[in-house]
């Protein structure tokens, strides 16, 4: 079991009516503080109060950091851009579920192991057909993912480390053979199982672009870019899915069911959902000149437009993905003979703007991974549904790393918040016929 690295670094006092409570303060390796709040209402029978959690720790994590102000995001101490310049994206899945970077025997033992589990139960097809043909990728992702749990049930004790170790093995393994299914099967198109001889990315890129009648051959310059993209998603400390795994799995419930609430959540469009919604924007600007109305759009109260792609809750200087992405970008538009694709003209030319507008400077709102990225998935030849269930198959890693810390945490408690309730006091019910 995983001991408490945090360290105790003061104490914070709180009074409030007659009271004045101690609570103890901790520091971790980087990052503010904390003050420990687990018995102020059993001291004080007061709660406190956070919607969006804007202030608060859930967990204690060794996993990822962020440090909004300078623009840093690092796994397990490596910053991201270094990873995305020099590593690949399975030894970033190791790195992440094992905490240190493998030496050669365990990165070969590792990509051997994800190799091996990249096949789905033959049954998990037919439970593709339940599905309309015009489905959303992320609801028949969301359908299947959940359904892992009804077709290996030998690793859903999440008591047994060994049972652990399989199902995150089978979870990064198994998510880009479903990804591949979603999309073939939403264009009419066969299934194309994977191929062990193929790397992580070319095996996805195989299954979701080759057709039996024709040899496939993939891309090496676009595969890395998108190994690249997936390094990027691959985590992102204690974000809304994230945190959503964390909760559904605080109650005991087997990993396959958890990461499919992740990705429930990650669809929406504050999310994962952003770079489909990002994409869509440019295209509905079509062109620099309608730049100003949608800026003033999205500066405007009354009107519920905002700048997708833009701003993050923890980010308040460039989001250091973005950076990769803006560059990734123009590797994929230059390969695939787009770099004049208007799209992107678009997008550089907003940035320009908004990164000049007092509107955006002054509340710290920068592009963030999401603005980029649909730009470029879609020089890669994904459909706009397919974008959110590409982030899904990376940040499957994170959500399985996170997972499996807080289950060895020994802290560890099923998640439950309270409230400030403000509906009806107590009141007697009144029969149908005297209402
Ligand atoms: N366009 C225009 N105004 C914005 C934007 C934007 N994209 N983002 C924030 N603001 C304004 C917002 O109106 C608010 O103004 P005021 O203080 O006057 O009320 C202020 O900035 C703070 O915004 P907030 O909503 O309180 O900030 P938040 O931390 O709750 O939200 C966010 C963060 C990412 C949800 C938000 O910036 C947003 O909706 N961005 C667009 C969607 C997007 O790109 N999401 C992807 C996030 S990164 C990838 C991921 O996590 O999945």
């Amino acid at each position: 079991m995983k001991q408490s690295k945090a360290v105790a670094a003061g104490t914070a006092r709180l009074s409030y009516a007659d009271s004045t409570v101690e609570l103890p303060v901790y520091s971790g390796t980087a990052g503010p503080h904390v003050i420990d709040i687990r018995k102020l209402y059993a001291e004080t029978d007061v709660f406190t109060y956070d919607p969006g959690f804007t202030s608060t720790a859930s967990c204690e994590s060794s996993i990822t950091f962020i440090d909004g102000d300078k623009g840093v995001c690092l796994y397990r101490g490596y910053p991201v851009d270094q990873l995305a310049a020099q590593s690949n994206f399975i030894e970033v899945c190791y790195l992440l579920l094992y905490g240190k970077l493998p030496n050669q025997q365990e990165m070969t033992t590792f990509d051997r192991s994800i190799t091996l589990h990249t096949m789905v139960h033959e049954q998990l097809a037919a439970f593709f057909r339940g599905f309309r043909r015009d489905a959303h990728p992320m609801a028949v992702m969301c359908g299947v993912v959940g359904a892992l749990s009804a077709f290996y049930h030998d690793s859903t004790d999440v008591n047994d480390p060994r049972q652990r170790d399989i199902a995150s093995h089978r979870l990064i393994a198994k998510l880009p053979t479903i990804a591949a299914m979603a999309y073939k099967y939403s264009i009419g198109q066969p299934f194309i199982y994977p191929l062990n001889s193929q790397g992580y990315t070319e095996n996805f890129m195989r299954m979701a672009f080759a057709v039996p009648a024709e040899e496939y051959k993939v891309n090496p310059i676009l595969a890395k870019a998108l190994d690249t993209i997936f390094i990027l998603h691959a985590d992102h400390e204690q974000n809304a899915s994230t945190s959503t795994v964390r909760l559904a799995g605080s109650s005991g419930a087997n990993p396959f069911a958890c990461i499919a609430a992740g990705i429930a959540c990650l669809w929406g469009p504050a999310h994962g959902g952003a770079n489909e919604a990002a994409l869509k924007m440019l295209e509905e600007i079509g062109t620099p000149d309608r730049i100003p109305e949608f800026i003033a759009r999205a500066k405007d109260k009354d009107d519920p437009f905002r700048l997708m792609g833009f701003g993050h809750r923890v980010y308040k200087n460039y989001d250091p993905r973005a950076k990769v992405m803006q560059k990734q970008a123009r590797i994929v538009l230059d390969e695939v003979g787009a770099h004049n694709d208007p799209l992107f003209q678009v997008a550089m030319e907003l940035e320009k703007i908004a990164l000049k507008d007092e509107y955006f400077v002054e509340k710290k709102l920068y592009p963030n991974v999401d603005f980029y990225s649909g730009i470029t998935l879609r020089a890669l030849g994904f459909p706009t549904s397919m974008f959110t269930a590409l982030f899904a198959l990376a940040r499957t890693v994170g959500w399985i790393a996170q997972w499996k810390e807080m289950i060895e945490d020994p802290h560890q408690k099923i998640g439950r918040p309270r409230q400030i309730y403000t509906g009806e006091p107590m009141r007697d019910y009144v029969p149908l016929a005297k209402r």
